[in-house]
C-alpha cells in the first residue's frame, strides 16, 4: 500500500558494515545501524557522551543555532541522574486514571470534529491540535494555551523550509521566558510544570532560569513532531489496513501491543547522536575521540536478527524489544504520555470509525547521506466515517 508502507532504507548497510558515515555541516556522523550495537553504544555513556556542546548530539547539528543546553537530554551522569530525578515522577503522571480519563475526553472530542467534518488534512487539522492539546495535560496548564502552540506549526524549532533557521526558536524562547516569569510570581502554589521546576532542588540549590528553560524546550521539542508523526502515521496505517482496525475492535486487549508495534514500525525519531570521549570502535569500525556517532533507532528496529518479519506490522507481536523510545539512561521521558496518546487514539478509532480513506498525500522523506527514509507525511488528506 503506497501510503501506509514505511520502507527500511538501512537494510543493505546494516547487513554489510553495520555502520555508515554521513556528512553533516562538516561534522560527520557514523550511524550505528544494528540492534545489538545501538544498544551497546547507548549503554556506554562514558564512551559516547550526550553532554557535549549543546546541539551537537542532534543531527543535523544545532550548535550554530542554540546554546541553551537541553536538560536532562544533553547531560551525562552524575548530573543527568540528578536532573532526571527531578522530573521522573512528573512524567509518569500519564499513567494515572484521571490523566487517562482527561486524555480520552480530549481525543474523543478531536475525533468528533473529524467525524462531523467527514474529511480533513490529518497533519495540520488533527495531529497538530491533538498533540498540542494533549501536551497541556502533561504540563498541567490551561487547555487554552494549546491554541497558541498550534499557531507555531508542526515544528517548534525548525521552520518548514530551513532546518537551521534560528529565528523560529526565538518565539519558543520568548514564550518560555514569559511563562517562567508568570509562574515565578507564585511558585509555591502553582500546579503546572513551571512551578514544579521552580520549586525543585538540584544538588541543594534551586534550578536557574536557564536550566528550567532547558527542560521546557525539550518538553516542547521532543514531543512535537514525534507525536504528530506517530498520530498521522497511525491513521494512514489503518486506512491502508482496515482489517487490523477491525481486529482491534474485536479484541481491545491487543491495543497495548499494537502501540509498541506501531512505534517500532514508524520509529518517529530516526536517530540521535553521541560524541566519543576517547578513541573507540563500533562494529569493527574505528571512532576517533571527539567525533560523532548516532544511534539509529529506526534501523535497529528493522533488524531481522531480532524481529521476525521486521518490515511487517504484526499488531499482536509479543516480544518486542524495539528501541523507538531509545535505550539506557536517556530513554524517553515522554514515553508514558506518548503511549497513552496512541492507546487512547487507537481505542477511539477502533470503537468509533468505520472507514478511513486516503484521498491525497505528500510523504515526509528525511535524507541522511544516501539514505532516504519516510518518517511521516507533510500532508495526509482523508475521508473518515
Ligand atoms: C528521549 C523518542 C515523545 C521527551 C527520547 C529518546 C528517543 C525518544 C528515541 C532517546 C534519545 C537519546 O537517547 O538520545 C520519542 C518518540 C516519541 C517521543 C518516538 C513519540 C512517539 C516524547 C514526548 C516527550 C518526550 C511526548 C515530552 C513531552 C523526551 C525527553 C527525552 C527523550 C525529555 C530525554 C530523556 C533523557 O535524556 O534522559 N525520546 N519521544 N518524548 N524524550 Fe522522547
Amino acid at each position: 500500500c503506497p501510503f501506509s508502507d514505511f520502507p527500511d532504507p538501512f537494510a543493505a548497510a546494516r547487513e554489510a558494515e553495520g555502520i555508515q558515515e554521513i556528512d553533516d555541516q562538516g561534522d560527520p556522523v557514523k550511524m550505528v545501524l544494528g540492534h545489538r550495537n545501538v544498544r551497546k553504544s547507548a549503554h556506554d555513556w562514558k564512551t559516547y557522551q550526550s553532554g557535549a556542546k549543546p546541539g551537537r548530539i542532534v543531527v543535523p547539528s544545532e550548535v550554530n543555532i542554540r546554546d541553551i543546553r537541553q536538560i536532562p537530554f544533553e547531560t551525562d551522569p552524575p548530573e543527568h541522574t540528578a536532573y532526571r530525578a527531578l522530573v521522573e515522577a512528573w512524567f509518569r503522571r500519564p499513567l494515572e486514571e484521571a490523566y487517562e480519563a482527561a486524555l480520552t475526553e480530549l481525543i474523543n472530542s478531536e475525533l468528533d470534529r473529524a467525524l462531523n467534518a467527514g474529511a480533513m488534512e490529518v497533519v495540520h487539522d488533527f495531529a497538530l491540535p491533538l498533540q498540542s492539546r494533549a501536551l497541556t495535560l502533561l504540563l498541567n496548564c490551561p487547555r487554552q494555551e494549546a491554541e497558541h502552540w498550534i499557531g507555531w506549526g508542526t515544528h517548534v524549532f525548525r521552520s518548514d523550509d530551513d532546518p537551521l533557521d534560528s529565528g523560529k526558536a526565538n518565539q519558543l524562547y520568548d514564550y518560555l521566558d514569559a511563562e517562567i516569569a508568570r509562574a515565578g510570581k507564585d511558585p509555591e502554589n502553582g500546579t503546572d510544570l513551571y512551578a514544579h521546576l521552580l520549586r525543585a532542588e538540584y544538588k541543594g540549590r534551586k534550578l536557574t532560569i536557564e536550566e528550567i528553560k532547558g527542560v521546557m524546550i525539550l518538553t516542547f521539542a521532543g514531543g512535537r513532531d514525534t507525536v504528530i508523526n506517530a498520530v498521522t502515521n497511525t491513521l494512514a496505517y489503518f486506512a491502508g489496513n482496515p482489517e487490523d482496525l477491525a481486529r482491534l475492535k474485536e479484541n481491545p486487549d491487543l491495543t497495548t501491543r499494537a502501540v509498541e508495534e506501531l512505534v517500532r514500525y514508524f520509529s518517529p525519531l530516526t536517530h540521535m547522536g553521541r560524541v566519543a570521549t576517547k578513541d573507540a570502535e563500533v562494529s569493527g569500525c574505528p571512532v576517533a575521540a571527539n567525533t560523532r556517532i548516532s544511534l539509529a533507532w529506526a534501523a535497529a528496529n528493522r533488524d531481522p536478527g531480532v524481529f521476525e518479519n521486521p518490515n511487517e506490522v504484526v499488531i499482536e507481536r509479543k516480544a518486542n524489544p524495539h528501541l523507538g523510545f531509545g535505550f539506557g539512561i536517556h530513554k524517553c521521558l515522554g514515553a508514558p504520555h506518548a503511549r497513552q496518546v496512541l492507546k487512547v487514539l487507537i481505542n477511539a478509532l477502533a470503537r468509533r470509525v468505520n472507514k478511513i480513506e486516503v484521498t491525497n498525500y505528500e510523504d515526509n522523506i528525511e535524507q541522511w547521506g544516501e539514505f532516504e527514509r519516510k518518517v511521516g507525511f507533510h500532508r495526509l488528506q482523508i475521508q473518515i466515517s
